[in-house]
């Protein structure tokens, strides 16, 4: 006797339901699949995945920073799929070359200032943010942060190893106060006067600038866009990736196939003030205020195969 199942796709997201679900919803209203959607901390996400193994229900997960889809490919829960439409869609440097994960939301990780504080003529690049002219003046959070991990790992591809340490242990020097709290909390520090410089991802800004109670705090905050003149600002991206053992996997496909589609990757980008990945998207009004950039186009892999050489240098230089 064969019984017939309504499609649908499992997906275990390490994203806040509320960003992702009007998304899914839309999917489901045009295609008729049912979307299960299973909220959780990413590393959890990937354990659960780990011990359900073959019996496991996910059909995708759903990650921020390459960092940790670059971990859930090395622990074997992706595998590895042929998109056109994905390949077409996504920039290179936005996804695995194999397959395994890609990149559905890009971001940005620049530095902020306060006005009046900082000239932005005395900002450069990442790697001035080390120079004793900035001592005392920096904020960013603690090094088990994976955002701080994946721009660590940039410095190191860029500039590599030796040079990333000491451009590490300068940078501790001028924290202006041991790190805590997330990137918001970085970006209010500095406009309390605890210090002149945030490293934070612009859509803190820009979701506090959407933000009634915290848009007074944010309008004193600046972007300023490091390495233009070389490589470009240090980027990142949400993603995601089919599950090894998707029980769905067509529609699982269908469904990342869909979140790369203009209308999608508008009200994506949009809804978290995040970068669409595909060329055509458009950018919410903040993120437009923020202005234009390079990013840099190194393959964000990179970032994903040297974190621990990442979390090595942040250690040794006391990045607490
Ligand atoms: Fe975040």
């Amino acid at each position: 006797m064969s019984v017939a199942h309504a499609a649908e796709v499992n997906i275990y997201s390490g994203r806040q339901e509320e960003l992702i679900k009007p998304l899914l919803e839309k999917f489901t209203a045009d295609t008729g699949i049912k979307v299960n959607l299973i909220t959780g901390k990413p590393d959890e996400l990937i354990s659960r995945m780990l011990s359900e193994g073959r019996n496991s229900p996910a059909d995708i997960l759903i990650s921020t920073d390459v960092g940790r889809l670059y971990r859930a490919q090395q622990q074997n829960v992706l595998q590895s799929i042929n998109s056109e439409a994905l390949t077409q869609a996504i920039p290179a440097a936005l996804r695995d070359p194999a397959g395994h994960w890609y990149g559905l939301t890009m971001r940005a990780r620049p530095i902020l200032y306060v006005g009046g504080k900082v000239k932005p003529e005395e900002l450069s690049t990442y790697e001035d943010l080390a120079s004793p002219k900035w001592r005392g003046r920096i904020c960013v959070r603690s090094s088990d942060n994976i955002y701080n991990q994946s721009m660590t790992a940039s410095i190191i591809a860029h500039d590599g190893v030796t040079a990333a340490e000491s451009w590490a242990k300068g940078l501790v020097a001028n924290f202006a106060r041991p790190p805590k709290g997330g990137d918001r909390d970085q970006i209010k520090a500095a406009v309390a006067g605890v210090c002149d410089i945030a490293i934070a991802n612009t859509y803190y800004l820009g979701g506090m600038l959407a933000d009634k109670n915290e848009q007074a705090v944010a309008q004193q905050v600046k972007v300023f866009w490091p390495n233009q003149a070389d490589r470009g600002a240090h980027i990142n991206i949400s993603g995601a990736g089919i599950a090894k053992y998707s029980p769905n996997k067509a529609a699982a496909i269908q469904l990342l196939e869909y979140m790369v589609t203009a209308e999608a990757q508008q009200w994506y980008a949009v809804a978290n003030h995040e970068y669409p990945v595909i060329s055509s998207g458009k950018l919410s009004d903040i993120l437009q205020g923020f202005g234009e950039f390079k990013a840099d186009q190194l393959s964000l892999e990179k970032l994903g195969e040297l974190n621990s050489d990442a979390i090595r240098v942040m250690d040794r230089t006391g990045w607490k």
